[in-house]
């Protein structure tokens, strides 16, 4: 699959990109869910959602169905949602009860993964309930966000989150303050890798979104990136003009918050900060069959933050998605032709997709 693995790293390098191919090779796919997804910390929903013990929710890391409980003792607990009978999917959706039950023979489990029942098991002499509970998965928070890791032993989420909390914080967002306000969920025809790709660079802004253009300065020298382990940052500036609230601007960025910032941790989630009021939107794009993703954003605000502004604010992030939306599209179909095998990157610009496109590659070589 990778044919020769010393040219190709030699390529990305280079900035060359991954092989055309890669975005809608099912055998990649696979690939990317043991040795990406199987193995990373990734958004999986809210504290509150688990606010009180007997809550949950349903989520999906990659591929993999992920239950979200607070057991009896507080305690918050992430499980792979798989019955350990014979694989049916046990809990679906979110909901307020002391077990999750199996709906396909009613194997029930307490909160904290145990198996607590499961019919007619005293007619076999020797089945030990212990040694089928639910697979637990790491689970960690930061803020009202709810992270999950389906690897059990790779290091914890602080440690994936490198220099990310500090970012936030630097922007003068007060992860305590957050609540949620909004879920939007999305499908496109495009890899999850395009998708990612197109959040790793403003290169397109001043083309593809004028609106948002007006409100950040998307000049390279204004509009600044960075990558450090994990996590892949970029810091805009509003414009003054849009300060001012010229009215041209789709809102106006003027608020406690001074500086834009869009991170990407590694692989699939990626954390906004807009300049205005308090705020922080998370989404998690999630790889749905070759060649088709899918994918949610939680919009968070400080709870003083008016209905009103906060509304600008999300049509104005939902108006760039939706310009997003046709651009990872068109790529994909450009891809799919196999006309143009290999892309090259401008790097000044394009450095965050390099840096993505090694991390895909070296879990994919490593494997
Ligand atoms: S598969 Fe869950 S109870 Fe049988
Ligand atoms: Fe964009």
């Amino acid at each position: 699959m990778i044919d020769d693995v010393q040219e190709l790293r030699d390529a990305l390098a280079g900035g060359a990109t991954l092989p055309a191919s890669w975005y809608s090779d099912a055998a990649i796919l696979r690939r990317e869910q043991d040795a990406i997804f199987r193995r990373t910390w990734q958004y999986a929903g809210r504290l509150d959602q688990v606010a009180e013990p007997g809550d949950w929710f349903t989520t999906v890391a990659g591929t993999i169905p992920v239950v979200v409980t607070r057991d009896r003792s507080g305690t918050v607990n992430a499980f792979v949602n798989v019955c350990r009978h014979r694989g049916h999917i046990v809990a679906t959706g979110a909901g307020h009860r002391e077990t999750l039950q199996c709906p396909y023979h009613a194997w029930t489990y307490g909160l904290d993964g145990a198996l607590r029942t499961a019919p007619r098991s005293e007619r076999e002499p020797d089945f030990d309930f212990d040694a089928f509970s639910l697979l637990p998965v790491q689970v960690d928070t930061w803020g009202p966000l709810v992270f999950v890791n389906p690897d059990l032993d790779v290091p914890g989420l602080a440690e994936a989150l490198g220099p990310l909390p500090g970012h936030v914080e630097a922007s003068g967002v007060d992860m305590s303050r957050l609540t949620f306000r909004e879920r939007r969920e999305w499908e496109i025809s495009a890899d999850w890798k395009v998708a990612v790709e197109n959040y790793l660079e403003c290169y397109h802004c001043p083309v593809a979104h004028p609106g948002f253009s007006k409100v950040i300065d998307v000049d390279p020298d204004a509009y600044l990136l960075s990558s450090d382990g994990l996590v892949a940052s970029q810091f805009g500036t509003p414009r003054p003009a849009a300060l001012a609230g010229d009215g041209k601007a789709p809102y106006n960025p003027s608020g406690e918050i001074t500086q834009a910032q869009y991170h990407l941790l590694w692989p699939n989630t990626t954390i906004n900060v807009e300049a205005g009021p308090g705020n922080l939107s998370v989404d998690a794009t999630r790889p749905n069959g070759p060649g088709r993703s899918v994918g949610a954003t939680d919009y968070f605000f400080y709870e003083e933050v008016s209905d009103e502004r906060a509304r600008e604010m999300m049509d104005f992030a939902n108006q760039v998605g939706l310009e997003d939306s046709g651009l990872v599209e068109a790529v994909q179909r450009g891809l799919d032709t196999g006309m143009v095998p290999q892309g090259r990157l401008l790097l000044s610009s394009e450095h965050l997709i390099q840096h993505f496109q090694r991390l895909v590659f070296e879990a994919l070589a490593e494997r």
